[in-house]
């Protein structure tokens, strides 16, 4: 199957900023949406997304597949996805690597998985089975953490890269995330992008998290901050021009606020990229260069 082909820049598309996009159609190339804010039949958000979808691209993005659970897929969700992409024609559908409850509860957070090759096979024909049904690849999403399974026997990017590669699925690499369990479990988030295979990264999220000194808690509340600036830089170095998006889901700013952060990452991956085709690199550009030095698993 072909990978899709890369959007550009976008923004996750909250509901604080409908009026703002569709007054000033801001030049934002595509909007990542919360699958499960339109899970219905009609109403209001299907007819905000549907003007939305008029202007621009948008991607699918969800919350609860649960595709790391031992419980059945709930096929029901399945279905609701699938009826939703049929109506907005996303780009593309994403979801986290990881689970969300048991025994029938959704516990609303995203928890990672122990990395096992047990794990790995199971989590690996789950994403088959949803492939199938949704008739499309999937991007999976690596999740931060604060706490790590005694038993796992690969490290996370192994585990990420298993996946994609035994069920054929793409990536989505959230920056942050990387650097959040870089500094919370004390690993050099530069080992997480080398083991990524470049042709299955096909999103970058961008976000900021809390520094509580000795750990970090992903609370995609703040500003995208230095450190991950610096391991974007490295990401796209890595993977080149991959669509990148910030995602901001509290304490949400104007909409021209972001849109001059999302400046930023539009500026950073060209001078990356253009240092790395050998032209004379700019001042942020050294730094990108250089990227998070080995020692960034320490808080900043
Ligand atoms: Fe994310």
């Amino acid at each position: 199957m072909l990978k899709p082909p890369a959007l550009g820049f976008g923004l996750g598309l909250r509901v604080d900023h409908y009026e703002a996009i569709l007054a000033d159609r801001p030049a934002v190339d595509w909007f990542e949406v919360l699958t499960e804010n339109y899970l219905v039949p009609g109403g209001k958000p299907l007819h905000y997304l549907m003007r939305m979808r008029e202007r621009y691209p948008l991607a699918m993005h969800g919350v609860s597949m649960s595709i790391g659970s031992s419980a059945p897929l709930d096929r029901g969700y399945l279905e609701q996805v699938k009826q939703l992409a049929r109506r907005v024609e996303p780009a593309w559908i994403s979801d986290h690597l990881c689970w969300t409850g048991v025994a029938g509860r959704n516990t609303h957070d995203l928890l990672p998985l122990p990395y096992t090759e047990e794990a790995l096979e199971h989590v690996a024909e789950r994403v088959r089975a949803v492939q199938d049904i949704l008739g499309r690849r999937i991007l999976l999403e690596n999740v931060s953490s604060y706490v790590a399974f005694r038993d796992s026997s690969l490290t996370e990017w192994e585990f990420l890269r298993g996946v994609a590669e035994r069920a054929d699925c793409l990536i989505l690499l959230d920056v942050n995330n990387i650097y959040v369990s870089a500094v919370n479990h004390e690993f050099d988030p530069r080992d997480y992008l080398d083991a990524i295979p470049a042709g299955r990264v096909q999103q970058i999220h961008l976000a900021g998290h809390e520094n509580h000194g000795d750990y970090l808690i992903d609370t995609h509340d703040h500003p995208v901050p230095d450190p991950v600036w610096e391991l974007y830089a490295a990401a796209v170095a890595r993977f080149g021009a991959v669509s990148t998006m910030i995602e901001r889901d509290a304490h949400i700013p104007p909409l021209a606020e972001l849109c001059a952060e999302l400046d930023e990452a539009r500026a950073l991956a060209a001078r990356t990229l253009a240092s790395a085709a050998g032209a004379v690199p700019g001042p942020r550009s050294t730094a990108a260069a250089s990227g998070p030095r080995r020692s960034a698993a320490a808080p900043s």
